[in-house]
C-alpha cells in the first residue's frame, strides 16, 4: 500500500510541500490551525499566489489525493509527518519564535500511536531537532517508535512548485538507518530523476539550511556594498557583476545589485542565526551578518533619499509611483518586502504614494491600510513626479516607456532592480536612475 503522509502546516511551505507529495502519488492530510485557510486549501484553492500550485491543487483534491482539516488526529495513520510550520523573528529580538515548532509536535505527537516518521522541514536554530525528538519520546505513545528527521526544504518562492518537484539537492539529518531508508523511499522519484542526497546528522541537517541562506544574503550584500562604492566611484555595479560573475568560482546569479533582500526567509533566517550563535558562545563567528544586514537595510534608505534628492529635497506633497510591493517577482508575498518599506517611508514622510502590484495589494493592504493603492501601473503613475521600480515582475519590464511617459508628470524612474531598459527609457525622454549605476 502507498505510503501515507502528514503535512502539519499548510503555508508557502507547507501547502506546496502536501501537494507536491500528492503529485509523487502519496495519499496525503494537510493540518492547519488556520481554518480558512484550509476550508480555502480542501476546496481546492491556493490561499496565497504560486505560480503552477491552483492547478496541481486543484486536480490532486478533486482525485482525493491530498485533504486538509483542522484536525491533528486525521495525521494519525500517517508513515511520515512532515512538520512544516512558520519560524518568524520574535518581537522581543533577533530570534526566531519556536513557538509553532513546538505546538506542533505538541499537537501531533498524542496521536502517534504506531511507528511513525517525524519529519522537521522548518527553518530552526541548531540544536532544535534534538530538543524535539525528546519531546516525541515523552509524549507519543509510540515512544521511541516515533522517530524524528531533519530535511530542510530550499524552495524558492515563485518557483516552489518546481524546486519541490525536483530539488537541487535533498538534505537528510538522521539518526537510524531506518529513518534514512524512509526519506529515501519518500523521495526515490526525485532522486532517480537525479536529486543528489546528502545524509547527515540532524545539527548538520538543521545547520545546512541557515548557512545556504546566509551565504545568499552575504551575496547579495556583496553585490550591494559593489553598488555604494560603485556610486561614489561614478562606476556601474552591473557591468561589475557580469565581469566578476564569468568567473565559475564566484557565478553570476544572486549578484544582481539594488533594493536589497527581503521576504519571509533570508532576513529573519540571518537574525536567527546570529542570536543562536550568541547563544551557543560563538557571536564572533558570525560578526559579519550584522554588517549583511545593515547593508541590506541601507538599500532602501538609497532608495528613499534618492527620491528625495530627484523631487527637489523634500517629498512631502510630491506624486510618487511605485510599482511593486511583493517582495520578489512571481509572489504575493510582503513580508519585509523592501518595496513596501520604501512606499511606507515616502508616505509617512507626506509624499502622494501611488502603489500597484500585480498580485500583492491584497497582503500589502492588510499590512499597511492607508497607504493608496492603483489598479494598474499606469494608474499608480498618472501625474507622478517620479515612479519607482521595487519589485521586476514582467508586467513592469513589458512597460512602454514612451506611451508612460504620456501619463506622467515628470519622466524620473528610479529602476531599484536594475533590470528595466535603460536605453529605451532614456530614449523615451526619462531620466532613468538604476542604483550602482552612473
Ligand atoms: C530564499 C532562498 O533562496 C531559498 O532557498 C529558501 O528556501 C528561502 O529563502 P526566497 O525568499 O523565496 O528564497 O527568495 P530568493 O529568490 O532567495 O530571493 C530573496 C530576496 O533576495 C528577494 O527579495 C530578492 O529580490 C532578493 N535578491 C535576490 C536580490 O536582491 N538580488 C539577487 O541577486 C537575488
Amino acid at each position: 500500500m502507498a505510503m501515507r503522509i502528514s503535512v502539519i502546516g499548510t503555508g508557502y511551505l507547507g501547502a506546496v510541500h502536501a501537494v507536491g507529495m500528492a503529485e509523487l502519488g502519496y495519499s496525503v492530510v494537510g493540518v492547519d490551525v488556520d481554518a480558512d485557510k484550509v476550508a480555502a486549501l480542501a476546496r481546492g484553492e491556493a490561499p496565497f499566489y504560486e505560480p503552477g500550485l491552483d492547478d496541481l491543487l486543484a486536480t490532486h483534491v478533486a482525485a482525493g489525493h491530498v485533504t486538509f482539516t483542522t484536525d491533528f488526529a486525521a495525521a494519525a495513520d500517517a508513515d511520515v509527518h512532515f512538520v512544516c510550520v512558520g519560524t518568524p523573528q520574535r518581537r522581543d529580538g533577533l530570534a526566531a519564535d519556536m513557538s509553532y515548532v513546538e505546538g506542533a509536535i505538541d499537537a501531533l505527537a498524542p496521536h502517534l500511536s504506531k511507528p511513525c516518521l517525524v519529519v522537521g522541514k522548518s527553518t530552526v536554530p541548531v540544536g532544535t531537532a534534538a530538543g524535539l525528538a525528546e519531546r516525541l519520546l515523552k509524549t507519543a505513545p509510540a515512544g521511541a517508535d516515533a522517530e524524528l528527521a531533519w530535511n530542510p526544504e530550499f524552495l524558492r518562492e515563485g518557483f516552489a512548485v518546481q524546486d519541490t518537484l525536483s530539488p537541487d539537492r535533498l538534505v537528510f539529518g538522521v539518526t537510524s538507518a531506518e529513518a534514512e531508508a524512509t526519506l529515501r523511499e519518500v523521495y526515490s522519484r526525485t532522486i532517480a530523476a537525479g536529486s543528489p542526497v546528502v545524509v547527515t546528522d540532524l545539527p548538520t541537517a538543521e545547520l545546512v539550511k541557515v548557512s545556504a541562506n546566509a551565504f545568499l544574503a552575504t551575496k547579495i550584500s556583496f553585490i550591494n556594498a559593489m553598488a555604494e562604492i560603485a556610486e561614489v566611484a561614478d562606476a556601474d555595479v552591473t557591468k561589475l557583476a557580469d565581469a566578476i560573475g564569468h568567473d565559475a568560482r564566484i557565478g553570476r546569479k544572486f549578484l544582481n545589485a539594488g533594493i536589497g533582500f527581503g521576504g519571509g526567509c533570508l532576513p529573519k533566517d540571518i537574525r536567527a542565526f546570529m542570536a543562536r550563535a550568541g547563544e551557543l558562545g560563538a557571536s564572533h563567528a558570525l560578526a559579519f551578518l550584522a554588517e549583511v544586514d545593515a547593508i541590506n537595510l541601507r538599500r532602501r534608505q538609497r532608495v528613499v533619499d534618492l527620491t528625495r534628492e530627484l523631487v527637489g529635497g523634500s517629498v512631502a506633497n510630491r506624486r510618487i509611483a511605485v510599482l511593486g510591493a511583493a517582495f520578489k517577482p512571481d509572489s504575493d508575498d510582503v513580508r519585509d518586502s523592501p518595496a513596501l518599506n520604501v512606499a511606507g517611508q515616502l508616505y509617512l514622510q507626506g509624499a502622494r504614494v501611488s502603489v500597484y502590484d500585480p498580485k500583492a495589494i491584497p497582503n500589502a493592504r492588510r499590512i499597511f491600510p492607508t497607504l493608496p493603492y492603483a489598479e494598474s501601473a499606469v494608474e499608480a503613475c498618472r501625474g507622478a513626479n517620479v515612479v519607482l521600480h521595487l519589485t521586476e515582475w514582467q508586467e513592469f519590464r513589458a512597460l512602454d516607456p514612451a506611451a508612460l511617459a504620456e501619463v506622467v508628470e515628470t519622466p524620473v524612474v528610479i529602476d531599484g532592480r536594475n533590470c528595466l531598459d535603460a536605453d529605451a527609457w532614456r530614449a523615451a525622454g526619462w531620466t532613468y536612475r538604476g542604483l550602482g549605476r552612473p
